[in-house]
């Protein structure tokens, strides 16, 4: 079976974590301080504090941007259902904003429809690896006062005219999970230039610890400090840390894999017409997190996207047969029960995330991919269409 992914580990990684073992402090500690300065050295940031996963970076960064009950958070409606859920646990409101079906990314012409005057911010995703359209967002978040989070979870290694990803926003979210460029099993970290924000998350991820001088057992190491507000414990180990720290030195090599794999794809599957391949728009470097398609024998759209679905799962079904997985891009939190049900949201408002939820496929796509799996891949997907097309 050629796998979707598979993470790249060496000696180096299994050194790293048998000298954290042999030290003894595998909680947060020193591994997880260089594997934060290693990312704010690569992304440029000033600041980077790890948490436990994407999910809890987000979670962390919207809770020291000031979320609460009452607010509205613009996040595009085809993301990994977290982007939403940590908002609403916050008790604010994530308001969808409809796609761009041609980068799966937040439509920023949809943008200005979803603010109102509850907004407070907005959470682009730079979905698959490739940046959103940050510059119209931007215009849109100032022209509004409001926030800008970058959920980052695939665009390690994805630039917007020439800054990395999470850098133009106030704070940006990235995830290692292994399905990422560099994982640490599960992992995050929040980027930030705004040392104020920094700082609120890095507490609110211990606990809510108070960060003055005068509150934190004045400097000793046996007195507990203050506890100025409700936190949480999303701290990364040491053991995830120097994990981290080793793919860090591996990302160069990770990323140019990546894209010479997705490069081939491009070339490979150029002339078939019922699949689009990904588009990159002038002034982006796609970080490659994902290589996902759009499975298009016709023109979509809501009335076609029931039929295209079945032909786009017996596709999955046929290739998984032939021994090469594949995925859905990712999902369309507004098609869940969840939002559909307990937040009364109607799917077909946003046409394009439910389009690409329908209808997306994510290919093979890791640096240790073959160019005779590669191969294998492009063939199968040839030779399955025919199964498809019968349904
Ligand atoms: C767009 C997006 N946001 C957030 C997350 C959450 O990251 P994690 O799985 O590390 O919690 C993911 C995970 O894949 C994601 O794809």
């Amino acid at each position: 079976m050629i796998p979707i992914t598979r993470p790249l580990f060496g000696e180096e990684e299994i050194a790293a974590i048998a000298r954290t073992l042999e030290s003894g402090w595998v909680a947060q500690g020193p591994a997880v301080a260089e594997f934060e300065g290693k990312v704010a050295a690569y992304t440029g940031a000033t600041h980077a504090v790890a948490t436990s996963s994407g999910t809890t970076a987000l979670h962390a960064a919207v809770a020291a941007l000031g979320a609460g009950p009452g607010d509205e958070v613009v996040v595009p409606a085809f993301t990994w259902v977290s982007t939403a859920n940590v908002i609403q646990h916050l008790g604010a409101t994530a308001v969808f904003c409809d796609i761009d079906l041609t980068t799966f990314n937040m439509d920023p012409a949809a943008l200005e429809d979803c603010i109102t005057a509850r907004t407070v911010g907005i959470v682009p995703v730079h979905l698959f690896g490739l940046s959103a359209d940050l510059e119209p967002i931007l215009q849109t978040a100032s022209r509004h006062g409001l926030w800008v989070l970058e959920d980052c979870a695939c665009s390690l290694g994805g630039f917007y005219r020439g800054t990395h990803t999470g850098r133009l926003g106030d704070a940006g979210c990235f995830s290692f999970h292994p399905r990422k460029s560099v994982t640490t099993g599960e992992g995050g970290m929040v980027v930030t230039d705004v040392a104020g924000l920094a700082e609120r998350t890095r507490s609110l991820c211990d606990h809510g610890t108070a960060t003055d001088s005068e509150a934190d057992g004045s400097g000793t190491a046996f007195l507990l400090s203050d506890y100025d507000g409700l936190g949480f414990n999303f701290r990364l180990t040491d053991l995830q840390g120097a994990l981290g720290s080793v793919q860090m030195d591996r990302l160069a090599g990770v990323l140019e894999a990546r894209r010479q794999v997705a490069l081939a794809y491009d070339e490979a599957l150029d002339d078939l017409d019922w699949l689009t391949t990904p588009t990159v728009p002038d002034g982006v470097v796609h970080a490659y997190q994902a290589y996902v398609c759009l499975f298009r024998p016709a023109e979509p759209s809501l009335d076609s996207v029931h039929s295209l679905n079945e032909q786009r799962n017996a596709l999955m079904t046929e290739l998984d047969r032939r021994g090469v997985a594949t995925r859905q891009g990712t999902h369309a939190p507004v098609l869940t029960r969840l939002y559909r049900e307990r937040y009364g949201i109607r799917p077909e408002e946003f046409p394009n995330a439910v389009l690409a939820d329908r209808l997306s496929i994510a290919l093979p796509l890791y640096p240790q991919l073959t160019a005779a799996d590669q191969d294998t891949v492009v063939s199968a997907l040839r030779t399955s269409i025919g199964v498809a097309s019968r349904h």
